[in-house]
């Protein structure tokens, strides 16, 4: 039983508005999506690296890091993986506020869940880069030897295995990364983010 009818809203002495003039830049989410394997922490560290070094507040949030400590409670189920994503949301939804350009590198491989973070966002906050990768190809590069034991049957509910993903409808930016360079990609993140004048 929780008690929110107690809880009241603090709005803080300093805006999101406040920060942004700071930082001289828009802040957002680049909510990176797609299989395991499929490059989106590859691609999230890179934009990050790119962005650092031009003088730009960002982070990077990860799915395998964050499973170690604030997720690390949760399991591959759908309902844990709904929860996964809500509170990375949640967490992203502060670095936003907190006028940073957040990169996120999660599986997230269902649409509803998706949706309920872009909700959380105002209009533009939320970028959704779907990282398209056949799965013969990740299996083929299978960095950690995932597939492969899922394959055997030693990993329930593997994502693209035995367990689905389901790919974005209308993602702001897709990301072929078994046809494009890194640098190709970050370019096209980097381009994308001048054209909406958040850089
Ligand atoms: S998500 O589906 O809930 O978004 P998340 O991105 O946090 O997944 O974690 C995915 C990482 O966990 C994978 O890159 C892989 O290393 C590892 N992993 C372990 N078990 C599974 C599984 N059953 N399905 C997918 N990834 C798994």
């Amino acid at each position: 039983m929780n008690d929110r009818g107690n809880i009241t809203w603090h709005h803080t002495t300093i805006t999101k508005k406040d920060r942004l003039l700071l930082n001289g830049h828009k802040s957002c989410v680049l909510w990176f999506t797609g299989l395991s394997g499929s490059g989106k922490s590859t691609l999230a560290n890179a934009v990050d690296h790119m962005l650092f070094q031009e003088s730009y507040r960002s982070y990077v949030l990860d799915g395998d890091n964050i499973r170690h400590g604030l997720n690390g409670d949760l399991s591959f189920l759908p309902e844990d993986r709904k929860e996964n994503i809500r509170r990375i949301g949640e967490v992203a939804k502060l670095f936003v506020d907190s006028g940073q350009i957040v990169c996120t590198a999660f599986i997230s491989p269902f649409l509803e869940d998706r949706e309920l973070v872009r909700n959380m966002f105002e209009p533009g906050e939320f970028i959704e880069i779907y990282v398209n990768c056949p799965i013969f190809v990740c299996e083929d590069r299978d960095p950690k030897g995932l597939y492969k034991k899922a394959r055997k049957g030693e990993i329930p509910e593997f994502t693209g295995v035995s367990s689905p993903y389901e790919a974005p409808s209308h993602p702001e930016i897709i990301i072929d990364s078994h046809k494009m360079t890194i640098e190709q990609s970050v370019d096209k993140v980097i381009g994308y983010l001048k054209d909406k004048k958040i850089l």
